[in-house]
């Protein structure tokens, strides 16, 4: 059956209706993008090797018990997914210091390892502009204070305690239970990584980081959503970038994009081994 109409665009995928309201098509593209859609550029193939990974990860996180908005695969380049509220965080687990942690640090070395996984959450923003609230920069790290209602908002590439604005929090999380969804949320967000890192460690990878975010289903359950694949994390072999660092930081030739898309495809054909451990 054809996907009726679609609900949301981005970047990298679309969103379509379909004949449940509770239910959605996720149609992955062929475009890889950096610096928060400054560069763009086709890598035929891609929509597929995100589909596939996307698919494996989430069988195998739904497999261990955690809750996902992830439903079945359709083809190729797309799945289907319980219609969330999407809430507008990225929540980033680090094993290691790397991109932008190392801005805010700069007294760490790159690949400096924890031992606890640290979680930092961002707010999702566009055009530099939040609920009227012009920012200095797009997707801030924000820190909550559940006592007094609010969050605080800081410029990611600063070192620590550049902070520049306060909003309330039910805006984010809703008027109730918002300090219940962070903590699923902190939670779900450690174990999945477990679970990858664990599972990424036995084919030779590293899993460095990764950046997840979260919905809301029609009955208000809590869910991981939106897609986990080579766009969302890094992952090395032997201490080499296999994700999409390549691409951010490479000279844009055919020749780079020749090495992303093997990349992407070598990672896509690794995780249908993911839940074979
Ligand atoms: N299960 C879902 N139900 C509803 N919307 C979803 C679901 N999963 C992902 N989305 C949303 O689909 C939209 C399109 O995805 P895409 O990642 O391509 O957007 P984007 O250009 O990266 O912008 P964004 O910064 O919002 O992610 C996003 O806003 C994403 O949050
Ligand atoms: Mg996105």
């Amino acid at each position: 059956m054809e996907p009726d109409k679609v609900i949301a665009k981005g970047k990298t995928k679309t969103i379509y209706s379909t004949v449940s309201p509770k239910e959605v098509l996720i149609v992955s593209n062929d475009n890889i993008t950096a610096g928060d859609g400054a560069r763009c550029d086709t890598l035929p193939g891609k929509g597929g090797w995100s589909t596939t990974t996307t698919c494996c990860v989430f069988n195998l996180l739904q497999a261990h018990g955690i809750p996902v908005a992830y439903n079945h695969a359709r083809d190729d380049v797309s799945f289907y997914a319980l219609n969330c509220t999407m809430i507008p965080l990225e929540v980033v687990v680090r094993r290691e210091a790397y991109g932008s942690y190392l801005k805010r640090h700069p007294n760490l070395k790159k690949r400096h390892r924890f031992d606890a996984l640290i979680v930092e959450f961002y707010l999702k923003t566009n055009d530099c502009v939040w609920e009227g609230l012009s920012l200095p920069c797009d997707d801030p790290l924000i820190e909550f204070n559940f006592a007094i209602g609010s969050a605080y908002l800081f410029d990611p590439r600063q070192a620590e305690g550049k902070f520049f604005a306060s909003i309330f929090l039910n805006k984010i999380l809703g008027e109730i239970g918002g300090e219940n969804k962070y903590a699923s949320m902190h939670h779900h967000a450690r174990q999945v990584f477990h679970i990858l890192e664990d599972r990424w460690d036995k084919l030779g990878y590293t899993l460095v980081d990764f950046k997840l975010e979260f919905g809301l289903t029609a009955d208000g359950k809590l869910v991981l959503a939106d897609v986990l694949d080579s766009d969302s994390w890094r992952l090395l072999k032997n201490g080499q970038n296999m994700d999409k660092q390549v691409y951010r930081d490479g000279e844009l030739d055919p020749e780079l994009l020749a090495k992303v898309a093997a990349i992407y495809e070598e990672i896509a054909e690794m995780s249908r081994k993911l839940i074979d451990l």
